[in-house]
């Protein structure tokens, strides 16, 4: 899919305030620092429509990019920055937890997963919640450029072999870098073939 447009829209904290029409949206949430943002912008080929920052904590609201004038990327706010403080830290899970389980436009959530690092527990009970409320998912390891020789294939595998452990079938999944552009082809290629199917949907019944 090419995108030929890319616009910033709004930023807010309440679900009740994100743009009304029923475009499709596609939202990027896990944990602080995982990429989210510098994934949005190598996707769409921008360097700075998305905020990004090698301190965690950057996004904090939710952000609504329109792409090609008929669907939107969100970019939400990392879970799990402890240096933020109780209070804080409460405010961002509400702002996450509302969006995720009231945004009926929400046509595909991704979870970004850091694949330098070994399963964190974090992640694991963020995924579980997922499964809890019946929201289904898609994961994308990032930073993949990091890692040399087998790591990459060891740190993803054991992920996903906790997820075989808790689910009939795993959720699809993507490996990326925001450095390389690996899985911008393969990203957009999903999210085309879901706006597609949506489409024809929405044809059928009018
Ligand atoms: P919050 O908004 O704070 O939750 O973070 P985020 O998940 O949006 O992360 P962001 O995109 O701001 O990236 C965090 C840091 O990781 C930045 O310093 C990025 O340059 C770096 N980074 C993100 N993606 C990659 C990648 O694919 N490869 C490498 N090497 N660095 C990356
Ligand atoms: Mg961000």
């Amino acid at each position: 899919m090419e995108i030929s447009s890319a616009d910033y829209i709004i930023s807010n904290t309440d679900v009740k305030k994100c743009p009304t029409g029923n475009f499709p949206e596609y939202a990027f949430i896990g944990r602080s620092n995982v990429g989210k943002s510098s994934l949005i912008n190598m996707l769409t080929g921008r360097k700075s429509l998305a905020m990004t920052s090698s301190t965690p904590g950057k996004t904090l609201l939710i952000n609504h990019f329109l792409i090609n004038k008929n669907w939107y990327i969100v970019d939400l706010p990392g879970y799990g920055f402890a240096k933020r403080g109780k209070k804080a830290q409460e405010d961002l899970r509400k702002i996450i937890e509302d969006y995720i389980l009231e945004r009926e436009q929400m046509s595909n959530l991704f979870v970004l997963i850091d694949s330098r690092l070994e399963p964190q527990k974090i992640d694991l009970d963020f995924v579980e919640w997922l499964g809890e409320n019946t929201i289904p998912f898609t994961i994308i390891f990032t930073k993949t450029d990091k890692l040399k020789g087998r790591e990459l294939k060891t740190n993803t595998e054991a992920f996903l072999d906790i997820l075989r452990g808790q689910w009939e079938e795993l959720p699809p999944y993507f490996i990326s870098s925001s450095e390389k552009k690996t899985g911008q082809k393969e990203i957009l290629n999903f999210i085309e073939n879901i706006n597609k199917k949506l489409k024809n949907k929405d044809n059928k019944n009018s």
